[in-house]
């Protein structure tokens, strides 16, 4: 059975991600979603909230071949290890994303050379779209409705909005 690991911060999904998700599921008998716990970027979200969007986001997408979503922490070749994983996906949205996913991936496969990175290059529409753009956007209050998945819109204001009453 070949498994692979979709790796990411994920705070919060996007529909860029989403995206990524179902074009890599097709393309193993497993697909984990591997959400790093502690990212060095301080989160908006906790790992299990960043789990339970997900899970949320894919909840109703037709056809999803089977598709687990696990929090992860310290280094990505040992978490693909330890779920038997032996393809990493990521996505690429444009060159500026290649030196730095170029860079992980050959070091992942000094670290571990049974493990491959399968780059998918995100679909045009969604190749400006990134979680900080979109926490930025929410923060203030504006529409990101057209960036993440619907079922998530609210509770990413609602976040924003605790924030503001601490
Ligand atoms: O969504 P992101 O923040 O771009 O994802 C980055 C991620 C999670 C893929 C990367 O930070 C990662 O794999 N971290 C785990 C630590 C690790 O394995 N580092 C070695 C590679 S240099």
């Amino acid at each position: 059975m070949k498994v692979g690991i979709y790796p990411g911060s994920f705070d919060p999904i996007t529909l860029g991600h989403l995206d990524v998700i179902i074009r890599a599921s097709g393309l193993v008998d497993q697909l984990i979603i591997g959400v790093l716990k502690n990212t060095a970027k301080k989160p908006l979200f906790t790992a299990e909230e960043r789990v339970k969007l997900i899970e949320l986001a894919i909840k109703d997408i037709p056809d999803l071949p089977p598709v687990k979503v696990e929090a992860f922490d310290g280094l990505l070749v040992n978490f693909a290890k330890e779920k038997n994983a032996s393809i990493i996906v990521r996505g690429l949205r444009a060159i500026t994303d290649f030196e730095y996913e170029l860079q992980i991936a050959q070091t992942n496969h000094k670290l571990n050379p049974a493990i491959d990175t399968v780059f998918f290059t995100t679909s045009v529409e969604y190749s400006y779209l990134s979680s900080s753009a979109v926490r930025e956007i929410a923060s203030f209050g504006g529409d990101i409705q057209k960036f993440v998945p619907e079922c998530i819109v609210q509770s990413i204001y609602d976040k924003y909005k605790s924030l503001r009453s601490v």
